[in-house]
């Protein structure tokens, strides 16, 4: 099967998982729901629940054990990039394409689906399910919040936010990306492995590696794209973090530094999963995706 087969069933397979967890049902105040629906369905890549389906197959899962974790993981970036695009963090009026959450409803109700996607998250991987221990479903809760929370992407958040305008040192700048966006991608294959079983194991500490790589990367590509793609490409508005003087790989390191460093990160993130051979083909041409991805 090719990548893009491989990425459209995925990506397919989330998108149904997700239709079917947000309740649709009569509610006293439906325009929650409508935002949740329209922050969640509205064409994003599902990069991280394609990790964890890749992962779970990786440490051989039986594939609908991915589901939850794959629908949790989703509705949790979902919510950050809600709350990412509020005016008083990134201010931004376009995602996926569309407007952002707060522009098409409001402020108020773009901050509560934002809450709501993020409990949801998490009543998805709690509620009495088949196919898991009870040790199973608590430590991808555990993965989850671990890496959700004030020791990974709301911290990285709010460090990029409190450093608009000032100099980082590299080190500080790689902390951060680890942060805000490196956490979740190594949660997704770490969700992965724990759905088929691999509580503890020598793969799944290899894709823990291979997600710092990957996680790295795919935040120094989203700062490249700011800078080289355009607009329609995106989905979001390019030049954003130039017009805001966000910190980002690009403004400390320059294009061709960032663009060599990707490459560096790809042969690396290859070494990881060598002495996986042909099992790993699947997690490394994503990887490829990534790095060679144009929005
Ligand atoms: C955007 O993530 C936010 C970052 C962490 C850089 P994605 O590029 O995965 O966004 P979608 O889900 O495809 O819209
Ligand atoms: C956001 O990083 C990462 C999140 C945790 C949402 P960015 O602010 O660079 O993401 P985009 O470019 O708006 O998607
Ligand atoms: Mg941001
Ligand atoms: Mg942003
Ligand atoms: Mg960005």
């Amino acid at each position: 099967m090719t990548l893009d087969t491989l990425l459209k069933q995925l990506s397919e397979r989330t998108t149904q998982q997700l239709t079917q967890s947000v309740s649709t049902q009569d509610s006293i105040h439906a325009p929650l729901q409508e935002a949740m629906l329209y922050s969640l369905l509205n064409g994003g890549k599902r990069i991280r629940p394609i990790l964890v389906y890749l992962a779970n197959q990786f440490c051989g899962g039986e594939i609908s054990q991915a589901d939850a974790p794959a629908v949790a993981i989703e509705m949790l970036h979902s919510y950050s990039l809600v709350h990412d695009d509020l005016p008083a963090m990134d201010n931004d009026a376009l995602r996926r394409g569309k407007a952002t959450c707060h522009i098409a409803f409001d402020e108020a109700t773009a901050i509560l689906a934002g809450d709501a996607l993020l409990t949801s998250a998490f009543e998805q991987l709690s509620q009495p399910l088949s196919g898991y221990t009870a040790t199973q479903q608590l430590a991808m809760v555990h993965c989850l919040s671990r890496a959700a929370g004030e020791r990974g992407m709301v911290l990285g958040q709010a460090f990029d936010l409190s450093h608009v305008g000032q100099p980082l040192s590299l080190e500080q700048l790689k902390q951060m990306h680890a942060l805000k966006t490196g956490a979740l991608i190594t949660c997704a294959l770490e969700l992965g492995a724990i759905s088929a079983g691999h509580l503890t194991s020598e793969r799944r500490e290899a894709l823990k590696e291979f997600g710092h790589l990957v996680g790295l990367a795919f935040q120094v590509k989203d700062d490249l794209l700011d800078i080289e793609s355009d607009t329609e490409t995106l989905g979001k508005p390019s030049g954003s973090d130039l017009a805001k003087n966000k910190p980002t790989y690009p403004s400390l390191l320059g294009l061709e530094a960032c663009r060599s460093l990707l490459e560096r990160l790809l042969k690396q993130a290859h070494q990881t999963l060598k002495p996986y051979g042909d099992e790993a083909e699947d997690l490394l041409a994503l990887a490829h995706y990534i790095i060679r991805r144009n929005h």
